[in-house]
């Protein structure tokens, strides 16, 4: 067998989470906090938009946000820059992409590795991208699902955590397929970030062993 690569540190993590949107998964990993399901609290709340749902609920949970426009900044990697000095300012241990409408840059990815973590509303290596529900609809596809993660250089090809799948049905659209996708997705990202902190997820070539 591969020489692990990584294993998860047991201890009471700090996670900072990125979001652009409505924070959906954002909300099922705080309330997994909140109950002490997941061993961490959440420093910080992250967006490229102002104006992201999710920032406006983070806030309203009493937890510290910030928001930055990427159009301030010359190019990605100093965007990126950013990011990573608050990261870094703030000692996170686990950075999560929650909705998170820009593609990291490898030098973010290489700044934390198996510190970053992303949920996909497919079965990957299964449509990668975007607009994966109306794809696997478009593919014919029986069933579909999500994947968490790790975030590698390249897009969703990092080495997957937990799948969870659903049925594709015949009179699906996307919305329907994508709802039926995202009760699973608040159950399997929780469950991620609760195992990473529990020091039990091992990476050994690509593939994450849980431990017990
Ligand atoms: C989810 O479908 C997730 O899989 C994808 O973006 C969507 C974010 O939804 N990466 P939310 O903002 O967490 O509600």
């Amino acid at each position: 067998m591969d020489e692990a690569l990584f294993r998860s540190p047991r201890k009471h993590g700090r996670i900072m989470v990125l979001l652009s949107g409505r924070g959906s998964n954002f909300l099922a990993i705080h309330d997994a906090v909140r109950t002490g399901a997941i061993d961490a609290e959440i420093a910080l709340v992250f967006s490229n938009k102002a104006d992201a749902p999710g920032l406006a609920a983070a806030q309203a949970r009493g937890l510290e946000t910030m928001s930055l426009d990427p159009k301030l900044f010359p190019d990605k990697p100093a965007y990126d820059n950013e990011i990573i000095r608050e990261a870094r300012a703030r000692e996170i241990d686990l950075i999560i992409l929650a909705g998170y409408m820009k593609i990291v840059t490898p030098g973010f990815c290489d700044a934390f590795p198996y510190r970053i973590v992303n949920i996909h509303p497919a079965l990957l290596p299964a449509f990668p991208g975007l607009h994966v529900q109306q794809r696997a609809i478009d593919w014919g596809v029986r069933w579909s699902g999500c994947t968490t993660h790790f975030v590698a250089a390249e897009v969703d090809a990092g080495s997957i955590i937990l799948q969870a799948s659903v049925p594709v049905l015949q009179d699906d659209t996307e919305d329907s397929l994508a709802a039926r996708i995202l009760i699973e997705e608040h159950k399997i990202y929780p469950e991620t970030v609760r195992l990473y902190f529990q020091g039990r997820l091992e990476v050994r070539g690509r593939r994450v062993f849980i431990l017990e």
